[in-house]
């Protein structure tokens, strides 16, 4: 197996995983499963990466680096995006509340969501955000007012949508015209939108946004982004006779999950986004902007594996007689919901042991009661596979736990840090008491 979907510091040597120095054995021992387990040095350096290569690729035209915090988020990772300095970008009160529990300066914040609430614009208006994204003209009135109810000038963006089909799955991807976010260029709803917000002058319109999907590979999609909202930008200039000052392209940029797969490094795609906004801006006699980024799942996916163990093991005997190994685990689709939502691929190694019997096709499945509890649908495991047998799956990190549920009233796994050799809770395992909690009592 290539290591391209393990983190840094994971290692596979002698047939069992390793993470930080720390045996897979001994993390179950010591944190239980399931269990994600996050390599905190792994995440350090990927956003660091980030943050780095906009900062030589774009030098004074550097916009943020705002992680994405609907990929994984709780208040020791907003400590660290704190501690590294680069912004973060939320789309709820919740995910709010955790960055400014974090210690997240708010002018690193930049406020997504294509429904925020009025409470939502409220809070985030009145801890001074950098910028609260517009997606609707009903946003636009709702911002404005909470900005003359503060007595400041809210900075605000316009999330458009450029028209284009990114090659992802249909539910993650973003920016074609038949969706629910922003405004569109080629229907005229962005420009109305700039007209909206040269109404208010309690708004000061910073510049555009678009994100045109996820698990992206390669730099094309961003670059015809890149250009249609430059054309935009100058039609601004056109009309009101002054240049908006930032452009921010968004996330998306992909990882591996499985054998073959690469995950995009910063420098795979920086400086084509870069040659594409010296193009654009050059033929349109536009100063280049500052260019802003959103990466969540490219920082946070490959840093964490989930652990399982193995409960039970069935031999199905399917179509023609071929056999299916069914391998339960203690989670499934509650601790990762990506397989049954969008036909994810994952991979998986026995983690706590060396084996050499021939390979079975196997099915990786939860405990949930449900058929669609696939964690991976086919993969190949050693057929010796038995109950007491530890599972990891790498590459969880992005909308893993961020993405958990209670279903069937199963507690949610912990995250473990795992750095030089030790590991600590991030997020505790919820219990029985978490579960109960909120139900009223008759
Ligand atoms: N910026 C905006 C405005 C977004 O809507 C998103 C993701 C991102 C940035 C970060 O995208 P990333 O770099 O992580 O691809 N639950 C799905 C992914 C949904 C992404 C939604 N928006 C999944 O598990 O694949």
């Amino acid at each position: 197996m290539s290591m391209n979907m393990w983190s840094k510091n994971a290692s596979l040597a002698g047939a069992t995983l390793s993470l930080a120095g720390i045996p897979a054995a001994q993390l179950a021992k010591d944190f239980g499963t399931p269990s994600f387990f996050l390599d905190e040095d792994a995440y350090r350096s990927r956003a660091l990466a980030w943050h780095n290569g906009l900062h030589s690729e774009f030098g004074p035209n550097a916009g943020t680096i705002y992680y994405a915090a609907k990929s994984f988020i709780c208040t020791a990772v907003a400590q660290w995006i704190a501690d590294i300095g680069i912004g973060i970008d939320v789309c709820t009160g919740g995910e709010l509340a955790v960055a400014l529990n974090g210690g997240i300066d708010p002018k690193k914040i930049e406020v997504h969501g294509n429904n925020k609430s009025v409470a939502e614009i409220d809070r985030a208006v009145s801890v001074g955000v950098k910028t609260i994204v517009m997606d609707s003209l009903f946003e636009i009135e709702r911002v404005a007012a909470a900005a003359k109810k503060h007595g400041v000038r809210q900075a605000v963006m316009l999330r458009l949508t450029p028209g284009i089909e990114a090659h992802t799955h249909e539910k993650i991807s973003t920016a074609h015209e038949d969706v629910k976010f922003g405004f569109s260029i080629a229907s005229g709803a962005a420009w109305a939108a700039v007209e909206s917000v040269a109404t208010h002058p309690e708004l000061e319109l910073l510049g555009v946004h678009c994100h045109i999907g996820s698990q992206i590979f390669g730099s094309e999609a961003h670059e015809i982004a890149t250009d249609r909202l430059i054309g935009f930008m100058a039609k601004y200039r056109d009309a009101y006779k002054s240049e908006l000052p930032e452009l921010d392209l968004g996330g998306g940029f992909g990882i591996a999950y499985i054998d073959g797969d690469v995950t995009v490094e910063p420098s795979d795609v920086l400086p084509q986004i870069h040659a594409a906004v010296k193009k654009a801006c050059a033929q349109h006699n536009l100063a280049i902007p500052l260019v802003s980024l959103e990466p969540g799942r490219n920082i946070v996916g490959p840093t964490m594996f989930t652990l399982y163990e193995v409960g039970t093991v069935k031999d199905v005997v399917v179509d023609g007689g071929k056999i299916r190994k069914y391998v339960s685990v203690d989670g499934g689709m509650s601790d990762n919901a990506r397989t049954a939502l969008y036909d994810a691929q994952y991979t998986a190694v026995i983690a706590q042991r060396n084996s050499t019997a021939p390979l079975a096709l196997t099915r990786l499945v939860g405990k949930h009661c449900e058929t669609g509890d696939i964690i991976i649908n086919e993969i190949q495991l050693p057929s010796d596979v038995a109950p007491g047998d530890l599972i990891a799956t790498p590459a969880t990190g992005a909308y893993g736990r961020s993405m958990a549920s209670n279903y069937n009233h199963v507690p949610r796994p912990p995250v473990v840090a795992v750095k030089d050799g030790k590991a600590r809770v991030i997020v505790r395992r919820e219990n029985e008491a978490d579960l109960l909690s909120l139900d009223v009592k008759e």
